[in-house]
């Protein structure tokens, strides 16, 4: 049989194709070089899920070690193409700070009686993946120290499954706090003026969470002077805001996994996961989330009619008896500052919020950047029509996407004009 071959490689080709096609909306560019994309997580992940389930690893250090791979893999590939990532003149130190491993950035000029800016970032994954080492997260940060003149602090801070919430946020926190004592910044010759928190997805949710303890601490003399969130997390109470629907099946970020994070995150069951989905955590008949805090997240009144188009909120009357109860970091403002109250909000330092419409994450970040406008902070919003979650990160060739140019672009000049 000759044509055995034929038939084998049109099925594979058929099968493949099948893998790794997924619809996507006419808004997104390159909507193959994101397919390809994804289809490498989604196979990570499968990978992963069978490693553990043959019960040779935790399926988060799988998903780790393959993603990281094919990071190293295509810092391989790029390095000899573009090969902008090395910096001679930023030097490099990961050291600790108050404990915390960090990675520091000095850029080469000022030291001697000329201050310098400094910034602390704090990068994305979920709580439980990426590394300021990796990727583009190393890449952005040498970038940015060198060409804004910055001292950037990346803070490796742990992650899930050996951590669980509030250790992340503490670990930040803590690292703000060594970082802004006025010796420190005197070390580093930085401007005590001139300090910004960043960070983008969970990254962002940390920055936001630990800039709204910093500048109510009366404590601390010197305060973040901005902040940068890039498509933050910033609430678990409504799975099913217009973004969550829109873009549930979106990659790289999906509705399900972004909810997933969030249980490993909170620590709760992830058999819990499909009530969660359908808003049953934060049911009418859950006593302990109030009025006011519901009103806190209630997208009706917080989004522009634009983004709300003809979604209609999901609220159950009975749910999940006792959820909100059992699971104290679900109301707690540490893990999701959009729960923070007007007077927290008005203490912020100015903002620069930046939300993609291809995004889960798109309504957490507009709603934020609305409720610290209306406690009356200067917020930027950069909002990228063409934009999916995680394109900040998607800055070097071959996995480099024009609207990942654009939005990294977008942030610095933002940071250069405003820090
Ligand atoms: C949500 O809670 C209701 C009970 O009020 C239940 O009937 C429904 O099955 C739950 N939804 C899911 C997805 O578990």
């Amino acid at each position: 049989m000759r044509r055995l071959p034929v038939v084998i490689t049109v099925l594979l080709t058929v099968g493949l194709a099948y893998y790794v096609y997924i619809p996507m909306p006419d808004g997104i560019q390159e909507p193959w070089k994101l397919m390809m994309l994804d289809a490498g997580f989604r196979t990570a992940m499968h990978l992963a899920s069978l490693k553990a389930w043959l019960g040779y690893d935790h399926y988060i250090n799988s998903v780790r070690q393959s993603t990281e791979g094919l990071d190293g893999m295509l810092e391989g590939l790029g390095s000899s193409e573009s090969g902008g990532e090395v910096l001679p003149g930023v030097k490099v130190s990961d050291i600790t700070f108050a404990g915390v491993p960090v990675r520091v950035y000095e850029p080469p000029a000022g030291g001697e009686g000329h201050l310098r800016r400094g910034l602390m970032y704090l990068h994305g994954g979920g709580w439980a993946l990426g590394s300021t080492k990796k990727g583009a997260y190393d890449t952005i940060n040498r970038m940015l120290s060198d060409e804004l003149n910055t001292v950037v602090v990346s803070v490796e801070y742990r992650l899930y499954p050996e951590v669980h919430f509030p250790v992340p946020y503490l670990d930040c926190l803590n690292a703000a706090k060594h970082f802004l004592s006025p010796e420190v910044l005197a070390r580093y010759a930085i401007d005590p003026e001139r300090v910004a928190v960043a960070g983008d997805s969970a990254g962002g949710n940390l920055a936001a969470a630990v800039s709204q303890e910093i500048s109510t601490d009366d404590t601390i003399e010197v305060k973040f002077s901005v902040q940068a969130l890039i498509y933050p997390v910033v609430q678990a109470l409504d799975f099913n805001t217009p973004s969550y629907l829109q873009n549930q099946y979106i990659p790289i970020l999906y509705r399900s996994l972004m909810v997933h994070f969030w249980l490993q995150y909170l620590s709760i069951d992830p058999v819990l996961q499909p009530q969660f989905m359908a808003n049953n955590h934060s049911s009418l008949d859950q006593t302990n989330i109030t009025p006011e805090l519901r009103a806190r997240v209630d997208w009706t009144v917080l989004l522009p009619p634009k983004h709300k188009k003809n979604y209609k909120p999901v609220i159950v009357d009975k749910g999940l008896q006792g959820v909100a109860k059992e699971v104290p970091g679900l109301l707690d403002v540490r893990a999701s500052p959009l729960l923070a109250g007007p007077e927290v909000l008005a203490k912020s330092p100015r903002t620069y919020m930046l939300t993609c419409e291809y995004d889960v994450l798109r309504d957490d970040g507009l709603m934020y950047a609305r409720r610290l406008q209306d406690a009356g902070i200067t917020v930027t919003i950069d909002h990228y029509e063409h934009g999916f979650h995680g394109c900040f990160s998607f800055i070097t060739w071959p996995m480099d996407f024009e609207v990942g140019k654009q939005a990294l672009r977008g942030y610095l000049n933002w940071l250069q004009n405003n820090l």
